[in-house]
């Protein structure tokens, strides 16, 4: 922690997506006692946290954010004194443990659901089951539509077998959405937060955090009563649940933090979700979408610290997450003129061949500029060894919902959650061990040999090694370094200073001359004083 500030604050989370991460029991799925073999591996990178993606009871329709039971974990990961061992094992060198609560939907596996669909009333009114309309009731409730695609309602059969009412899945029809304004519900995630905390966890990052609520009535997304936007997102109820929340947190000692996944534009009502009394951070996932053009990233960087800066909260950056295109892909193919979600970002595959060198070369610079940015950095697992989205994964072995729901148009999220390759040249790289039973989950290219954490390891000039060089070059002169001081320069060109620290960042064509001061780290070798095209250096001033 730096001075005056919280470990939230400034922390370089590092995010699990157990099931890629890696395979202790050689079932080809990655797991808890996996993930406790990496955490040397993750203090060595310099890991103040994990993000750990649900890893509770799960059919794993949506990779486990499709929970059946929220006090347990999923045998495929583990067990509860596998994750007791593993909170244990990550405080003991330093690392805290943030968990992944999912409180918008549960799985269609979890026993309310099961209990709701054999018409059991108390259970019914956790969801939103709604008569359909038209002659039949065969017309959906209302005109919401999945974010995986199709209708948002799926009909169930009633008692006597005829066709009955429909039930709201925001997401996948594997994922009933709870009903938030029923007491019961709101009262039994409560003893969710309290059981994982009482096991040490040190917070969560919260699932769709911005969608619990919606408008009564649930009415057509044409006819909303609201100003600002979808019926089903961001509703004023939701603060009363978050409040609540934190006074759970703040109760514990030290007290918990809560991290929100909210998809919310308007600065001002993002900042409702971080009042003092709320959340303490929100995802604004700022870097994600945005092209690697430098105006298009001051832009956006500028918005952010706006935002930030507006209601008194720190700022979390990331490149990628288990949701989006690899950033080394996206950058790998002409870059859009302006931000671009990563459904569009998937889309391009069918465009041309990507050149993951020149995505590689881009990535190495945008993490030189995430990390030198002020606030929190989340880092997405497989990017500190460069790893590219995988585009050509066969369809038969595709598991996210997406590709299914859109009717086999968008390959889906699979390609960023291929397994880890960690060292060797076997079967599974080293994400199962030799006995293992079962090929991993997805397959992995075959030029990941190149690529295994244990290669870069004592490489100089690999990707790994820049990550840990830059994580702890961070620590010793960015923590406390301020706020971001713009340098004018060239168009094409990011410039900014905190404290004695400046950061170039040349998107252009051509190289550009850098000021005199003493070079910290570039994210490519630099000729002279020139900074290349693509690339990105930290320096310290001279005065
Ligand atoms: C998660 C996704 C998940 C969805 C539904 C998202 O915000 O990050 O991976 O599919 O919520 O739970």
């Amino acid at each position: 922690m730096s001075g005056g500030q919280q470990w939230w604050q400034t922390a370089v989370v590092y995010q699990v997506y157990l099931r890629s991460l890696a395979d202790a029991n050689g079932d080809g799925t990655g797991d808890i006692a996996g993930l406790r073999d990496r955490l040397g591996y993750l203090s060595d990178l310099g890991a103040d946290a994990i993000w750990i993606a649900p890893w509770y009871s799960s059919p794993l329709a949506d990779g486990g954010y499709d929970v059946a039971e929220y006090c347990d974990v999923d045998p495929v990961f583990g067990d509860l004194d596998q994750a007791d061992a593993l909170i244990a094992q990550a405080h003991a060198v330093g690392i805290r443990v943030l968990l992944d609560i999912v409180p918008n939907h549960t799985s269609r596996e979890h026993p309310w659901f099961l209990a709701a669909i054999k018409g059991d009333p108390a259970a019914r009114a956790r969801y939103l089951f709604r008569p359909g309309r038209g002659e039949d009731g065969d017309q959906p409730p209302n005109n919401w539509i999945s974010h995986f695609g199709g209708p948002a309602w799926t009909r169930m059969s009633g008692p006597t077998g005829a066709p009955g009412d429909w039930y709201l899945h925001s997401f996948a029809p594997d994922q009933p959405d709870l009903d938030w304004s029923n007491p019961e519900v709101a009262a039994d995630f409560e003893d969710v937060l309290r059981f994982w905390f009482e096991r040490g966890v040190d917070g969560f990052r919260i699932d769709s955090a911005h969608g619990l609520i919606k408008t009564a009535g649930l009415p057509d997304l044409s006819d909303s009563p609201t100003r600002h936007g979808h019926p089903a997102w961001d509703q004023d109820g939701i603060h009363d649940i978050y409040r609540r929340w934190r006074s759970i947190a703040d109760s514990f000692r030290p007290p918990r933090i809560y991290v929100g996944e909210a998809w919310v534009d308007d600065p001002g009502r993002l900042a409702r979700y971080l009042r003092p009394d709320e959340l303490h951070a929100v995802f604004a996932s700022a870097l994600i979408r945005v092209p690697f053009r430098a105006e298009a990233l001051r832009a956006r960087i500028q918005q952010t610290l706006d935002t930030a800066e507006m209601i008194g909260s720190p700022v979390t950056w990331s490149l990628s997450n288990h949701d989006t295109v690899r950033h080394v892909t996206r950058y790998a193919r002409p870059q859009p003129a302006t931000s671009e979600n990563s459904a569009w970002y998937r889309r391009q595959r069918g465009t041309g061949p990507a050149d993951l060198a020149l995505g590689r070369i881009r990535a190495r610079a945008a993490t030189l500029l995430a990390l030198a940015l002020p606030g929190t950095t989340y880092l997405y697992q497989g990017e500190e060894l460069g790893l590219e989205e995988v585009e050509d994964l066969p369809d038969q072995l595709r598991q996210d919902p997406t590709w299914r729901q859109s009717g086999h148009t968008d390959p889906g999220r699979d390609g960023c959650r291929v397994p880890l390759p960690w060292s060797g040249d076997g079967p599974t790289l080293g994400f199962s061990p030799p006995e293992a039973t079962s090929p991993p989950w997805l397959p992995q290219p075959e030029h990941w040999i190149d690529c295994t954490a244990a290669a870069q390891a004592s490489d100089s000039r690999s990707m790994l090694t820049l990550y840990r060089t830059a994580i702890w070059l961070r620590r010793d002169h960015l923590l406390d370094a301020g706020p971001v001081t713009w340098i004018d320069t060239e168009s094409d060109v990011l410039a900014f200073r905190r404290g004695r620290i400046c950061c170039y960042l040349n998107t252009g064509s051509e190289p550009i001359a850098l000021p005199p001061g003493k070079l910290l780290l570039a994210s490519e070798t630099r000729a002279g004083s020139m900074l290349a095209p693509n690339t990105a250096a930290w320096l310290t001033a001279q005065s």
